[in-house]
């Protein structure tokens, strides 16, 4: 045992991955404002949407994973149909490094909060644009 042993290691590949997703929406679905978007709004299948979200960041960190997807397709469409403002995105943010921070520490938890905080704001801006031809259901 050295003084270091209990420091949290880095995310290396899909296992600390599958941790880190797995954190994330365990606290998502009990969040008062998020957890009704998943289990209402868009009655997601998790043992389908939990894989794919981490084939999505297994791409975005190691270039593996093979995701294929629009994630800004899907959240246009969650627009039209819930509140999706930027009071969301940033508890979405707050939530995902939280669970970040709590499992893991390195270079790679530094880089996947960054995309996080990235990808929040491109996919907000983009909603807001979208709004301006199509109104969503709330204010963005
Ligand atoms: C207000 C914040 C957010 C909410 C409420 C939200 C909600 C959702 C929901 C309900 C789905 C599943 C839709 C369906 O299967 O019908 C989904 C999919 C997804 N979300 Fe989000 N999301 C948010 C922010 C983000 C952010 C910031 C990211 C990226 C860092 C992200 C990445 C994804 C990805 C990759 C998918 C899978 C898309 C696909 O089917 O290919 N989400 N989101």
């Amino acid at each position: 045992m050295t003084e270091h042993s209990t420091e949290r290691g880095d995310i290396l590949g899909r296992t600390e991955i599958e941790t880190l997703v797995g954190a994330f929406y365990t606290a998502v679905r009990k969040d008062t404002a998020l957890g009704p978007v998943f289990d209402q709004v868009a009655k997601v299948d998790w043992r389908e949407h939990l894989p794919k979200i981490c084939d999505f960041w297994e791409t975005v960190l190691f270039r593996t994973g093979g995701y294929r997807g629009s994630p800004l397709a899907v959240h246009l469409k969650l627009a039209l149909e819930t509140r999706m403002d930027r009071p969301m995105f940033d508890r979405w943010l707050e939530l995902f490094k939280a669970a970040a921070d709590r499992l893991f520490a390195g270079p790679n938890t530094e880089h996947i909060k960054a995309v996080a905080v990235d990808m929040a704001h491109v996919i907000h801006s983009r909603l807001r644009e979208a709004s301006m031809f199509r109104p969503p259901a709330f204010p963005l």
